[in-house]
């Protein structure tokens, strides 16, 4: 029929004319119709909470934080995995998805140290962010946290499973952006970690900084970076990369008249 997928390509990009009304907590927006429920309510100005789904990824609906309330729906959806429909009403903020995300930090939080205060990625942490949104404050678990020791992962790049939330962002983008496939997610249940597949280093990757920007948490940090700058003393000035001729946008962070660390910087 007309609805197949194949019938709208021979259409001659008909695709992006389609688009779908989603009525977001009472906002209505237009999108087109490929979006996702997440994006579709960042359309109509609701900010869902997220760690697993990043925009150039393939959407894995791992980390469960993404939850809302579609009506029609029983039960509530992690809104990064659901495409929109026409006339869909999302109840982004309603108590059922509140209490779903709440449920899903303390999920998060049972093996998280609360070492914040010597993490690089205080300031700029989404767990950080969203335990104040989300969190209860409090913690149910009297059980030991599992520990690990930092690992390096080659010259550049430093591993703290602890703070790891097996969002595996790292791990996807060695599949799908870098194809050099050296992260892994290894072992099951409490024992899961994110790991080098056969104890391969991260060297040989030129686009291996990129992790320590897409990990959410503190759990890849950079050598170069590490202990060295609290990041709100950090101002991000847009610049190019002068790493290669392919010109990568960038972002030079500066203090005091220094730059600190190199972040990428997306495009629209
Ligand atoms: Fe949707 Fe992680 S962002 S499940």
């Amino acid at each position: 029929g007309p609805d197949h997928p194949e019938a709208r390509r021979a259409d001659g990009g008909r695709d992006a004319l389609l688009m779908a009304k989603v009525t977001v907590d009472g906002r209505t927006v237009e999108v087109p119709d490929s979006t996702n429920v997440l994006e579709a309510c960042r359309a109509a100005g609701v900010d869902v909470p997220h760690f697993c789904y990043h925009p150039r990824l393939s959407v894995v609906g791992q980390c469960r934080m993404c939850m809302v309330e579609i009506e029609g729906v029983p039960k509530i959806q992690a809104s990064c995995t659901v495409p929109v429909r026409d006339g869909m009403v999302v109840l982004a903020s309603s108590e059922k998805a509140l209490a779903a995300r709440n449920a899903t930090m303390e999920f998060l939080l049972i093996n998280h140290p609360l070492d914040c205060p010597i993490c690089d990625q205080a300031g700029e942490c989404k767990l950080q962010d969203y335990s104040y949104a989300y969190g209860s404050g409090d913690s149910r678990m009297v059980e030991p946290k599992r520990r690990y020791r930092y690992e390096d992962l080659g010259a550049k790049i430093v591993i703290d499973k602890n703070r790891c939330i097996h969002c595996t962002r790292c791990v996807r983008f060695t599949r799908e952006v870098s194809g050099t496939h050296e992260l892994t997610v290894a072992n099951r249940g409490s024992e899961l970690e994110v790991t080098t597949y056969a104890g391969l280093s991260m060297d040989s990757n030129p686009l291996a900084g990129n992790v320590v920007d897409l990990c959410p948490v503190g759990a890849l940090t950079s050598r170069d970076f590490r202990f060295n700058k609290r990041v709100w003393y950090l101002k991000p000035i847009p610049t190019i990369s002068r790493h290669s001729a392919s010109a990568s946008p960038i972002r030079a962070d500066v203090d005091a008249n220094r730059v600190w660390r190199f972040r990428p910087r997306p495009l629209g």
